[in-house]
């Protein structure tokens, strides 16, 4: 019997048991607090459909300088946090592979856009090099004879969310987390302040402070007073997973993306052979339906970037929900409603921001202060009323 059943509350219940809410959940088991975590399915989310493009870089929109430092703090954490998750789990790879990314044009308007990208991660000091279109199939021979040039970014790399979720379950167990499998559907609110969840059974799970972490259903939970978080839209992503036979390998050896008729696409390609083609941006409610046009889009534009592709066998494909707050950029922290903290709306940029979000949090709950790196994205931005 876990002590929030014994009818004590635990020290922190986290609601959303993907890789963010368990990010959290393990950092702050390791510091000792008594965490239970509420989901259906402790792992799932959209780590199970993201591409897991490590990339703060190659992703960045103009005007996002904040969360291009909070990108990178992330990024430089990885291959430290990956290597203590792997120990901490009990031997479970999370797929983390520094490799690289080319960012490539295939007509005269790409070939702009990324130049005027290229100029501005220079101005921004930023490790990105730029490439002819011959320099860039040095690099790729896979790539289509027509690419007219691209950035070389060195420091975007990737690792695969299935793992990751994987290891973090596992990681969350060993450090004395409870997971409890389970559905919230209530807020509980007490004088004013957040004391647990009703579970859909009608159990009651209390605590002392709660996360939400429930990406973009995070806003809809029952209870929650109006105006304590913004709406996070749900941004649906469809992506393939094609398997590159062991002959034909390495097909790619970095991950590889561009910008063609408007659309992001990147091409990721595991160690394991596996090649992960994303993604889809629709904004169209919960429906994570794969349609026949998400699929043709991306099969063309990818064969258009790498003609060979088409010759792969095509494993599976999925839609996930990405969670886009009003401005994109995630919430982190206490909210204005006392004992709720948030961890959510990381919109593109969840594999990413995981281990830097579990770290901030963590601290928060840890310490009662909000590091200085998560303050641009508290939640109370989006309140009137004062935390
Ligand atoms: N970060 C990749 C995506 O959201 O599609």
């Amino acid at each position: 019997m876990t002590r929030s059943a014994s009818g004590a509350p635990a020290d922190v219940l986290v609601v959303g048991g993907g890789i963010i809410g368990l990010a959290v959940a393990w950092r702050a088991a390791q510091r000792g607090l008594h965490v239970v975590v509420v989901d259906p399915r402790h792992g799932g989310g959209a780590a199970q459909v993201a591409a897991g493009m490590l990339a703060p870089v190659t992703e960045l929109q103009y005007g996002e300088e904040p969360l291009l430092r909070l990108g990178m703090a992330s990024n430089e954490r990885y291959a430290a946090f990956a290597a203590e998750l792997t120990e901490a789990s009990g031997g479970h790879d999370t797929g983390y592979r520094q490799c690289g990314t080319i960012a490539v044009a295939l007509d005269a308007d790409d070939r702009a856009e990324l130049r005027e990208l290229h100029a501005f991660h220079q101005r921004l000091g930023l490790d990105s090099q730029w490439l002819t279109g011959r320099e860039a199939r040095r690099l790729e021979p896979m790539l289509a004879p027509g690419v007219r040039g691209g950035l070389h970014v060195t420091d975007d790399h990737q690792v695969d969310g299935r793992r990751l979720a994987a290891a973090l379950v596992h990681a969350c167990e060993r450090a004395g987390a409870v997971l409890r499998r389970g559905e919230a559907a209530e807020l509980l609110v007490e004088h004013d302040r957040a004391t647990g969840v009703r579970l859909a059974t009608g159990e009651r799970v209390t605590a002392e402070r709660v996360v939400l972490a429930a990406g973009s259903r995070s806003h809809l939970l029952p209870g929650l007073p109006p105006g304590v978080l913004p709406a996070i839209r749900p941004v649906k992503g469809q992506v393939l997973r094609l398997s590159v036979p062991e002959a034909y390998r390495p097909f790619l050896s970095r991950n590889v993306r561009a910008v063609v008729r408007g659309g992001h696409l990147y091409l990721v390609p595991r160690e394991n052979g596996e090649l992960v083609v994303g993604a889809t941006t629709e904004e169209q409610g919960y429906d994570t339906t794969v349609t026949a046009g998400g699929v043709y889009e991306l099969l063309r534009d990818a064969h258009e970037l790498v003609p060979g592709i088409t010759e792969l066998p095509l494993v599976e494909t999925g839609a996930g929900l990405r969670p886009g707050s009003p401005d994109n950029a995630p919430l982190l922290g206490p909210t204005a409603l006392p004992g709720l903290v948030a961890a959510t709306g990381h919109y593109r940029n969840g594999v990413l921001l995981t281990p830097v979000t579990g770290d901030l949090v963590a601290d928060y709950l840890a310490t009662g202060t909000l590091p200085e790196l998560a303050r641009p994205f508290s939640p109370t931005r989006f309140t009137k009323v004062p935390a």
